[in-house]
């Protein structure tokens, strides 16, 4: 008898944990976690909510780096909350770049659609592993490792798709990061070894204060 409830409940246990097959980010909810938003609930849950055509619409490039990156992140897919992955589409017009960056939270894997792009990344060790890709190569950017990407293609826009290994990568630009906020340049200078021209004229163009 025993026997049979174990069984039975261990039965029972497995269903409800298999029965979570997907979990749509409620995105209102306010509450975001470590391991993402809440759920909607399934019953309200249909297939416009698995499928994102924002990937198909070319991103406006009219911008200081010539390029745009337009993202399927839990964000904009609340599909991918709790899946491990989204994706983002890179439009670089000529001259394009997407400036050194990181994504703390993933790994990138990038795929050319079309174009030529030169990428980089930087390991902790400061070894630059560079290679410039062609129509349907694809490169792989460890989590955290600071990277950019550059169109390669002469006068013709470039276009990658990138997915990544967390539905919420983060994205931190390095230059952002040192010259679009308050830090007081004399500190920026000193942790920096940068010049006081440098960091003004950087922080004018990006936004910077202080
Ligand atoms: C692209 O961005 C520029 C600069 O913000 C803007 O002037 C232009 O109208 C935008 N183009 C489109 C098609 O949205």
């Amino acid at each position: 008898m025993l026997h049979i409830f174990l069984l039975f409940s261990l039965i029972f246990t497995s269903t409800n944990v298999l029965a979570q097959d997907f979990c749509v980010a409620n995105t209102a909810s306010g509450i975001v976690t470590p391991s993402g938003y809440p759920c909607i609930m399934e019953a309200k849950v249909t297939s416009e909510d698995f499928a994102f055509s924002g990937l198909g619409v070319p991103g406006n490039t009219s911008n200081i780096i010539s390029a745009a990156v337009t993202p399927a992140f839990v964000g904009q897919y609340p599909a991918v909350n709790g899946l491990g992955l989204s994706a983002a589409r890179l439009d670089l017009a000529p001259g394009g770049v997407i400036p050194m960056h990181t994504h703390p939270g993933a790994n990138e894997l990038l795929y050319v659609v079309h174009g030529h792009i030169t990428c980089g990344f930087i390991s902790s060790a400061n070894k630059v592993y560079l290679k410039t890709l062609k129509r349907g190569d694809v490169m792989v950017f460890p989590q955290g490792l600071l990277h950019f990407q550059i169109n390669a293609a002469g006068k013709r826009p470039s276009l990658a798709i990138v997915t990544f290994s967390s539905p919420n990568p983060g994205l931190q630009i390095l230059d952002f990061a040192l010259f679009a906020n308050d830090l007081p340049s004399p500190l920026l200078e000193k942790s920096t070894f940068l010049d006081d021209a440098q960091v003004k004229k950087l922080k004018g163009v990006l936004g910077g204060t202080g």
